[in-house]
């Protein structure tokens, strides 16, 4: 009929099960799981004290580039057992021949995930590795190709995906309540320090806006409107040929788009609005992109229904039970963080970053 809308419900590809995401991540789902945890860094000390949350996790051993790194990180998270050795790959791959070890958190920066997982796969050990699960899709596509070869569990830590809070966001975006949904806007920026020893501005650490920060507004898109048709990019690059920000429209065969920018200069309020025909979502919080606790809903102007979500821990138990839980059953895959999501991404990133002229030297290997 002419001038109607299309408000039909639609799928997001993202919806998990309610029974994987309504129990408390706090209870046991089964035998207790023994976790190695590669790397000392901000968020592994993070992950690592929402690990400790988990009855049925056993915080077995830690690994470090350094031995005092790794002996004060075991001992501040009771580890039973630390590794490391002044040539850095032999204290992971320690830590990987240590048959106590059945699942290990991969916390290097993106560009050592490839070589780090893949050494993890071929010990047999169960991997969460931090995002982006590499640097390009050609080593996601290795990793992938070798969790399979030998049967055993990976995942990218994409932690948001499991939050309540984002679950009922992409409800209620795609459940009609807010019509059909015709754009999406995310963005994510925080002002990073000129270091050049910085993981976030060096090349060979394959830093940069996109890889480090884009994975968070892409999910609102991705979730709601699926993976686009087309992609166009514009970044501002530094000295080193590395991306301090930029902007991506999402376009889509139904003429919706979605607008993402991510940001190495610039501080600021990490928004995310999903618009439909009839009205919007927000994401509310101070770090609403990733980890919303309120969520903004209007339909008729003026009138915002709110929802509230409390955080468990700081929000990466979510992930950190499914893994567990998917151990417990036996699984090499999650179905709610799959790894075809994993290549999808990457292969959207490196995209992107062709467009942007961003090369890293593991592109090169
Ligand atoms: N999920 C999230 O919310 C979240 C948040 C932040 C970061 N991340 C991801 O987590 C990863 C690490 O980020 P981060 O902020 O924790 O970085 P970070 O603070 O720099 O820590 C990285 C750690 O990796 C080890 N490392 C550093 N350089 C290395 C190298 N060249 N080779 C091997 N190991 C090295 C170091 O630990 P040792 O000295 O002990 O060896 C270092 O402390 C990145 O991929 C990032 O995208 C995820």
């Amino acid at each position: 009929m002419p001038g109607s809308h299309n408000v039909g419900h639609v799928t997001s590809p993202f919806i998990a099960r309610p029974e994987l995401l309504d129990a408390d991540p706090l209870t046991a789902t089964g035998r207790p799981v023994r976790w190695g945890v590669v790397a000392t860094g901000a968020i592994a000390a993070t992950v690592t004290a929402d690990l400790a949350l988990l009855p049925d996790a056993v915080l077995h051993a830690v690994s470090s580039r350094r031995a005092d790194r790794a002996a004060e990180f075991a001992e501040r998270f009771g580890f039973a057992t630390s590794y490391s050795d002044t040539d850095e790959r032999l204290g992971y791959q320690a830590l990987f021949a240590d048959p106590d070890v059945e699942a290990v958190y991969v916390a290097t920066p993106h560009a050592q995930h490839a070589e780090v997982v893949a050494a993890a796969l071929r010990a047999g050990k169960a991997v969460l590795c931090e995002k982006p699960l590499t640097i390009n899709a050609r080593e996601t596509q290795q990793l992938v190709d070798l969790a399979r070869e030998h049967d055993v569990f990976l995942m990218e830590a994409v932690w948001t995906r499991f939050l309540p809070s984002f679950q009922r966001a992409l409800e209620i975006a795609t459940s009609g309540e807010i019509g059909t949904v015709q754009w999406v806007g995310a963005e994510i920026g925080f002002r990073a320090r000129q270091d050049p020893a910085s993981r976030l501005w060096g090349r060979a650490d394959g830093g940069g806006a996109l890889l480090d920060l884009a994975v968070y507004p892409l999910l609102w898109a991705w979730g709601t409107l699926g993976l686009p048709e087309a992609v166009t990019a514009l970044g501002t690059l530094n000295a080193e040929g590395v991306d301090a920000q930029n902007a991506l429209t999402l376009i889509y065969a139904s003429g919706a788009q979605a607008q993402i920018t991510t940001s190495l200069l610039a501080r600021s309020p990490n928004t995310v609005i999903v618009a439909g025909s009839e009205g919007w979502v927000r994401a509310q919080g101070p770090d609403a992109v990733y980890r919303p606790t309120r969520l903004d809903v209007e339909v008729s102007k003026g009138e915002v229904r709110t929802e509230e979500f409390e955080l468990v821990g700081s929000g990466y138990v979510h992930e950190l039970r499914e893994v567990t839980r998917c151990l417990q059953q036996g699984l090499t895959e999650s179905p709610v963080m799959p790894l075809e999501h994993s290549l999808a991404t990457m292969r959207l990133l490196d995209g992107v970053r062709a467009q942007l002229g961003v090369v890293y030297p593991n592109d090169e290997r």
